[in-house]
């Protein structure tokens, strides 16, 4: 799973495999099918089909209004420029509500071509996880800086400064993995705290924002290739395209940058 030489497609328990061996894990999100292709070819172990979209190519101010419909139709464009990535969808605001709804929409993200779905939180959407994971949905987990709690949040703000937010954190993150998620997204979170739940938990986490001690990390397309997206570029983000000089070039140079653990810097996390 480290080489990109290594063309054998990546599983859900290559993903424990890698955690174990102590290899890092290469994430990216995509939205099309050409841009599936060149992460593919360029080392990249697992492609999201974030709900990102709605900033990044829909043009909304959140991740909100992207719907069932539109995550599916993404999700069946980028499944067909990939031969070797594993390929997660996310359930959109309200579509994990109940973990009937949830089974609804990931049967429809796993016919479309992906392997695993990512849902936010913990709490109630436990019952979620367990209920996709029991119906042989393998589920991500993604906590810290949940973007469909921007209101509650009152913005993108850092998860886990303080001392009963930080707990609250780690309790979450062993919650998700009891209850069968076999993957973890740790977003915007001190790096410490980052490092002390990867240690504790079983399964492999996936930083954004969370410091370079992750299983593996995981940017938005957009941002590695520095497009202006119209919304404040967060600290985490780093402009591969500059280093790497075309889009095969910044990919890789990402990929090996994560491999390596030179990315995240402390340039590039928060204390
Ligand atoms: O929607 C998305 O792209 C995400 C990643 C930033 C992890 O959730």
């Amino acid at each position: 799973m480290s080489t990109a030489n290594d063309s054998k497609p990546i599983t859900v328990p290559g993903l424990a495999d890698a955690k174990r061996d102590g290899r890092k894990l290469v994430m990216l999100t995509a939205y099309d099918t050409g841009f599936a292709r060149v992460l593919d070819a360029n080392g990249v172990d697992m492609v999201l089909v974030g709900d990102s979209l709605g900033m990044v190519v829909q043009g909304h101010g959140s991740t909100l209004p992207v719907t069932v419909d539109d995550i599916t139709y993404h999700t069946r464009c980028v499944a067909r420029g990939l031969s070797r990535a594993l390929l997660l969808s996310d359930l959109p605001f309200q579509s994990d509500a109940t973990p009937e709804r949830a089974l609804e929409a990931s049967a429809r993200f796993l016919q479309a071509g992906a392997g695993m779905v990512k849902l936010e939180g913990a709490g109630h959407k436990l019952d979620a996880i367990r209920f996709l994971v029991e119906r042989e949905i393998p589920v991500c987990a993604h906590l810290g800086l949940t973007p469909q709690s921007v209101l509650r949040f009152g913005g993108y703000k850092v998860q886990g400064r303080e001392a009963i937010a930080a707990k609250k954190l780690r309790e979450d993150a062993q919650a998700v993995a009891d209850a069968g998620a076999s993957l973890l997204v740790l977003e915007c979170v001190p790096s410490s705290l980052a490092a002390a739940i990867t240690a504790a938990i079983p399964i492999p986490t996936i930083g954004i924002g969370a410091g370079a001690d992750c299983d593996g990390q995981v940017l938005v397309l957009h941002d590695l290739l520095g497009l202006d997206s119209g919304h404040r570029r967060p600290k985490f983000v780093k402009d591969f395209l500059a280093e790497g000089g075309s889009v095969a070039g910044a990919v890789r140079a990402f990929a090996d940058a994560v491999r390596d653990g030179s990315f995240p810097d402390a340039e590039h996390a928060y204390a």
